[in-house]
């Protein structure tokens, strides 16, 4: 990994790490989840649980591992061992019909928006529409719409993603992410790019998608503050494992070496530079 030099600082896990019975758990719950790319251990035996209806964000130096955690999630990326479960469910071993019924359930806005080149910024938000529903064209014009127009896009639907700045091509993906009307969103940096304004914006919407829909998040960001602003809860990766789990008053307040190093974004630190 690209922190092997660093130093490990061993602490015991925080009491609301330890899982009890994961697949009782009512949110999402990860269990000893690993994941290697060749020999480079990305995600070692690593734990996460998610309640159901909170925003928890997830922290951690680039090349940690945050983007794999999220994708293997939802298997997009399949882990090598371990477990995870969503409200009761057994993803891990789930066949692809089931997964599929899964992932309607999950809204997810890529890092890089990710979003179809040849397709329209609406025919890219309505798309999960027209492959999961029986809804007409214009019905999912119009839902598509709404969708852009709560992330400041309404006038763009029928621009092509080449045509678009990196941080609209971030709100197009953030707008397909929600069009299916999903109970779980994971938001990888959703405000990586965008001006402070649009970011804060984003992170109002995020506040509104829990609040008034009870939808539950997990949230990459390297937004310090506008993690204060939406999480409920906010982890710590490192070195492939939750190394920390704490509301916004406990992380603030917390002496654990590495989070401090990297909350006040400090180069010197057991956390090392590169
Ligand atoms: N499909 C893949 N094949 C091989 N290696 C991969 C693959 N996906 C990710 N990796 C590696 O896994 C490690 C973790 O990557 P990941 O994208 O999860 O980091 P991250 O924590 O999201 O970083 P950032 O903050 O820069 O987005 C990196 O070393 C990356 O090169
Ligand atoms: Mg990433």
């Amino acid at each position: 990994m690209e922190t092997s030099n660093s130093t490990a600082v061993p602490m015991p896990p925080p009491p609301n790490m330890r899982l009890g019975d994961p697949s009782t758990h009512d949110g999402v719950a990860m269990q000893g989840v690993s994941k290697r790319f060749g020999d480079m251990v990305v995600l070692d035996e690593c734990d996460l649980l998610v309640n159901k209806g909170e925003t928890l964000v997830i922290i951690g130096r680039s090349g940690e591992g945050k983007s794999v955690l999220l994708k293997n999630l939802v298997r997009l990326q399949e882990p090598d061992a371990g477990g995870i479960w969503v409200e009761g469910r057994e993803v891990t071993g789930m066949e692809p019909p089931d997964l599929r019924e899964l992932r309607k359930d999950f809204g997810f806005l890529f890092q890089g928006a990710a979003l179809f080149d040849s397709m329209t910024i609406c025919e890219n938000v309505g798309l999960m529409l027209k492959e999961h529903t029986d809804w007409d064209r214009e019905r999912i014009r119009a839902r598509a719409c709404e969708c852009l127009a709560l992330v400041g896009l309404d006038d763009a639907d029928d621009k092509l993603p080449s045509e678009l700045s990196g941080g609209m091509k971030k709100r197009a993906g953030l707008a397909r992410a929600i069009v299916m009307q999903p109970q779980y969103i994971l938001y990888d940096e959703p405000t990586t790019g965008l001006d402070p304004i649009t970011g804060d914006a984003i992170n109002d919407l995020i506040l509104k998608l829990q609040r008034e829909l009870g939808v539950t998040s997990i949230v990459v960001t390297h937004d310090m503050a506008g993690a204060f602003k939406i999480a409920n809860r906010i982890a710590m990766l490192n070195r492939g494992k939750i190394v920390f789990t704490g509301t916004v008053e406990e992380i603030q307040e917390t002496s654990h070496p590495l989070v401090r190093q990297f909350i006040e974004g400090r180069a010197d630190g057991p956390l090392g530079v590169f």
